[in-house]
Order: structure tokens, then C-alpha cells, then sequence
């Protein structure tokens, strides 16, 4: 176990919060906790961003309620500081900012909200209304508070990661979005604080899903096939489908400029953006791939 000395410092109000660090001094990591190596890599790519400039990396922790549903698992969500801080020891982290619920919305649920537009009510939006709009209003809070001269969030919630980096340039704020890329298992499972909501057969059944990525970048990548975005998508999705443990919930093929899905004319780097069930956990995923013309009509 890390020496108590090891671990980050906590901070639970805005004001001591504003007060260590000036405006512009930070790399921000934002987080509900639950902290996993994937995590682990967002503070290791935010120190390093930070020892740039001479910085100081400060890791949230707040499981915002704004942006869980009412049927979602907002109170069954883990929460475990001491194991968090535990796993933030050694990698540089100057401060965990973890205020409660009241710190953060002192008035009840904010009045006023940042909303996701188009982009927001498609994929995770459509199956999870209002998630965006309670996501957005918390990160330009934390961005409000710690006024980071840079944030840092993982490329597996793309849209997500998407939808900050456009909030970001329509509304002026003056910190920097950095992404960076999914951390997997070795058997190819994107890690994610909600695989352990997995038994053990749901853990073998959820490799579905980055399988699913691969049979859609083997079938863009194949000359025989006309690698059309229509034909990519049901390769991938027949994947799913044959998995009894998995129920797809979306699968699309996006233009990452947009994150709009793309026609089958679309020609580019194109993103495929998966969500299934598997058990009690909701699971997505996300990778890149090529659309080229094809070589057979
Ligand atoms: O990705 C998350 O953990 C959350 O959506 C975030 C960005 C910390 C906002 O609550």
C-alpha cells in the first residue's frame, strides 16, 4: 500500500481550491473516481503536459448527479476515495478536488445548463437523454473553478470528448482539450469503471465490443470488399448480434469532424462508435478507421 505521504493532497471547496492554484497554473483530469489505469494514463499524459510549463496536475472526483438519468445507477456508481488516492500516489498529482453535491450545486440542481445542440441528442444522447447537457454544465463548472490552462479526457467517451472541445471553442473558455487514447485490456476490452458491474461470464462476452471494431477495420480494409460505410457497420454489428450476453444498443460510423454518421460516398477517416448491454453494465467503445474506394463495384 502507498505511503500516506505518496498520495495527493484533497481539496473539498471551491474557494480553498481557487486559492492553491492561480488561474492558468494547472492540467486539469476530470473524473467521477472509480479510478482504473485508464485513468492512470490521463494523469500520466496530464503531468507530462504539465511539467511542460511547470504546472501542477489537479485530478477531480465528483459523480455529477446532472448527468445520470432516473433509471441510471447513479447510486450504485462506485465511490471509494481511499482506493482512489491510493492509485493516484506516485504520478504526480498535486491535488484531488473532490467536493460533495452541495459544494457544487448549492442551490439544488443548476437552474442554468450548457446544452449539447444536434450532436448531443444523437448516440449516447439518444439513449441517455439530458446525459450531455448535466455532463457539459459540470465540466465548464471544474473548468470555472480550477480555470486549467488544460483539461485532459479519454478518446473512449469520444462523443464526449467531441462535444468538450466544441463547448470550449463556442463559448471562449480559455483552457486547452487534450484527448487521449483508450487503454485496454490485454484480451481488447476498453477499460472502464463500469466492467465491474461484470460477472465473469459478461466479462468474456463484453470483448464483443472491441472485436466488433476490428471486424469493422478488417472489412474497410479489404480490397475485395467495396468498403462502403453501410457494409463496414453490418460486419461489425453481426459481431454483436451473435453474442446471446451482448444487446446492441447503437453502432454508427461517424465523420469525427461532425460526429454525424457518414454516407456511404463518405471517403476518409472515418470513427465507428459502438454501446451494448452486456448484463447489468453498459458498455461503449470507440476506434478509428479508413474509408477507401473500393476496388469491385
Ligand atoms: O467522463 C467522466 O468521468 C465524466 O463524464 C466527467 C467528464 C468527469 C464529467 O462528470
Amino acid at each position: 500500500m502507498p505511503a500516506a505521504s505518496d498520495r495527493p493532497e484533497v481539496i473539498t471547496s471551491i474557494a480553498a481550491l481557487r486559492e492553491r492554484f492561480p488561474a492558468g497554473t494547472t492540467a486539469l483530469v476530470p473524473t467521477m473516481g472509480a479510478l482504473h489505469a485508464g485513468h492512470v494514463a490521463l494523469v500520466d499524459h496530464a503531468a507530462a503536459l504539465a511539467g511542460e510549463t511547470g504546472g501542477e496536475v489537479v485530478v477531480s472526483i465528483f459523480v455529477n448527479p446532472l448527468q445520470f438519468g432516473p433509471n441510471e445507477d447513479l447510486a450504485r456508481y462506485p465511490r471509494d476515495l481511499d482506493a482512489d488516492l491510493d492509485t493516484l500516489a506516485g504520478h504526480g498529482v498535486a491535488a484531488v478536488f473532490h467536493p460533495d453535491v452541495e459544494e457544487m450545486y448549492p442551490a439544488g440542481p443548476s437552474q442554468t445548463r450548457v446544452t449539447a445542440g444536434e450532436v448531443g441528442g444523437l448516440w449516447e444522447g439518444a439513449s441517455r437523454p439530458g446525459h450531455f447537457d448535466g455532463m457539459l454544465t459540470v465540466v465548464a463548472k471544474l473548468l470555472g473553478i480550477v480555470r486549467p490552462a488544460v483539461a485532459v479526457f479519454g478518446q473512449k467517451d469520444a462523443q464526449q470528448l467531441f462535444l468538450v472541445e466544441r463547448m470550449v471553442r463556442d463559448l471562449d473558455i480559455p483552457s486547452r482539450i487534450v484527448g487521449v487514447d483508450t487503454v485496454r485490456a490485454d484480451d481488447g476490452l476498453a477499460l472502464s469503471s463500469r466492467n465491474r458491474y461484470l460477472g465473469d461470464d459478461e466479462r468474456i462476452a463484453a470483448r464483443v465490443l472491441s472485436a466488433a471494431l476490428a471486424a469493422a477495420r478488417a472489412t474497410a480494409a479489404d480490397p475485395a470488399l467495396r468498403p462502403a460505410a453501410s457494409a463496414v457497420r453490418a460486419a461489425a454489428e453481426a459481431v454483436i448480434t451473435a453474442e446471446p450476453l451482448a444487446a446492441l444498443d447503437y453502432l454508427g460510423i461517424v465523420d469525427p469532424a461532425t460526429f454525424l454518421p457518414v454516407d456511404d460516398d463518405f471517403r476518409g477517416e472515418a470513427r465507428v462508435i459502438i454501446a451494448a448491454k452486456v448484463g447489468p453494465a453498459r458498455l461503449i467503445d470507440n476506434g478509428t478507421l479508413e474509408l477507401r474506394p473500393g476496388t469491385t463495384a
